[in-house]
């Protein structure tokens, strides 16, 4: 008989309750748990109000918490960054501003909620996660979400999964400068075990499409570029998109169809038509792979991812040559060889791809890619299987 050994070095939610009782010297009360996402299609659709297919992966940002005696102090310490920040809660933005990266996604989310009015008294944390960093399967989401979990539990508050995504997301803007769409923090904080998530992002609501991952396998390949999402852009796509809507009369992209894009392309620039061509073929893209996911058509969902990679790639050029190259490779293995479809996933500029593949080929295919993919680039990738996995939760230790 098969048995499952957990490794506590493993499980981010062990690690962050042991380093709590380490550094703070007290149990912690509860531990948050947040996992980072991976978008199956609907790339650059969510900031037009269109419709992604995203799910929860099998990587979490843990954060051990209770309260602290002092109920106007806040101390916060990451495992990653080996340092504890500690703020008081009436300091305002201005500290905030001034923290590390990770410590502003943390204090962002409290102080957002400070400014909605909503109580919150001192506490110490302590973070752990085995999300990759900045290869964008939205380690930041996971951080927010988690975040917002792990004070609320503190708090005795529920809240509703997209109340706190918008929430997470407004943090984002406010304490990251990234205008990022709701897609990450969504997946982050609503996704279901063996699902992926059909979001409306115009009306935020969800749809929770089964996919067991016993019959297709989602193979995530890391190649290990960094992309730079606050760079600028991301923002510039942003505004593309803003423009291309006022040029065609709508009022976000997703008003828009391909018919309508080319109906009035005389109205549009060559980048704006380009960008509004992507954006209304990929809405509709991602809507027909749902209806393929929930028959099981993986074949059909395969060619539907295909078909965004090269839209991404050429008319919303949001790809580079590594993202291509994994791609190439990918979609030349085939559904002979097991892949049914690749595409790059998140926001671009380096970061991962996606395949949908036979579960049982997923080893060779692994080792094709890996070994294609650093012959031809120089670059060692990462890459791992991994199952739609359950958004944020609570685990209570007391
Ligand atoms: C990043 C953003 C998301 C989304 C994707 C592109 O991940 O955070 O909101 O726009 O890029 O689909």
């Amino acid at each position: 008989m098969a048995t499952t050994v957990l490794s506590p070095i493993s499980s981010p939610a062990i690690k962050a309750a042991h380093a709590f009782r380490d550094r703070f010297g007290r149990a912690a009360q509860a531990v948050a748990l947040a996992p980072g996402r991976v978008n199956l299609i609907g790339e650059h659709v969510d900031y037009c109000g269109g419709f992604v297919l995203p799910m929860a992966i099998d990587r979490y940002t843990a954060i051990a918490v209770a309260p602290s005696a002092d109920p106007t102090a806040v101390r916060v310490g990451s495992g990653m960054a080996e340092a504890v920040c500690s703020f008081t809660l009436s300091g305002g933005r201005g500290p905030i501003m001034a923290a590390p990266a990770w410590a502003r996604y943390v204090l962002g989310v409290v102080q957002l909620m400070i400014e909605a009015g909503e109580g919150v008294t001192g506490f110490d944390a302590w973070i752990e996660s085995n999300v990759p960093l900045g290869a964008g399967l939205s380690s930041s989401a996971a951080l927010e979400v988690a975040t917002a979990t792990a004070v609320d539990a503190l708090h005795g508050r529920a809240r509703e999964p997209m109340q706190a995504a918008a929430l997470c997301q407004r943090a984002e803007h406010a304490f990251a400068g990234v205008p990022c769409g709701i897609m990450d923090q969504a997946a982050s904080a609503s996704a279901r075990a063996g699902h992926a998530v059909l979001l409306d992002c115009r009306s935020g609501d969800t749809e929770h499409v089964p996919l067991d991952g016993a019959s297709a396998g989602v193979l995530i390949a890391n190649t290990n570029v960094k992309h730079a999402l606050s760079d600028g852009a991301y923002a510039k796509r942003r505004a593309d998109c803003k423009r291309a809507a006022e040029a065609l009369g709508v009022e976000l992209l997703r008003d828009a169809t391909p018919a309508l894009v080319e109906d009035r392309r005389a109205a549009l620039d060559g980048l704006a038509y380009r960008r509004a061509r992507h954006v209304t073929a990929e809405i509709e893209r991602t809507v027909r792979a749902a209806g393929h996911l929930r028959r099981g058509d993986w074949t059909s969902f395969g060619r539907c991812m295909d078909n965004s990679h090269a839209s991404l790639r050429d008319d919303f050029e949001v790809s580079c040559t590594e993202l291509d190259t994994m791609v190439d490779i990918a979609q030349q293995i085939g559904t002979t060889g097991g892949v049914y479809g690749s595409r790059m996933t998140g926001g671009g500029f380096g970061g991962c791809t996606v395949s949908l593949v036979q579960v049982e080929q997923a080893d060779a295919i692994t080792q094709q890619l890996h070994q294609a993919y650093e012959s031809q680039t120089g670059i060692t990738p990462d890459i791992f299987l991994t199952r739609p996995a359950r958004g944020a939760h609570v685990l209570n230790l007391k």
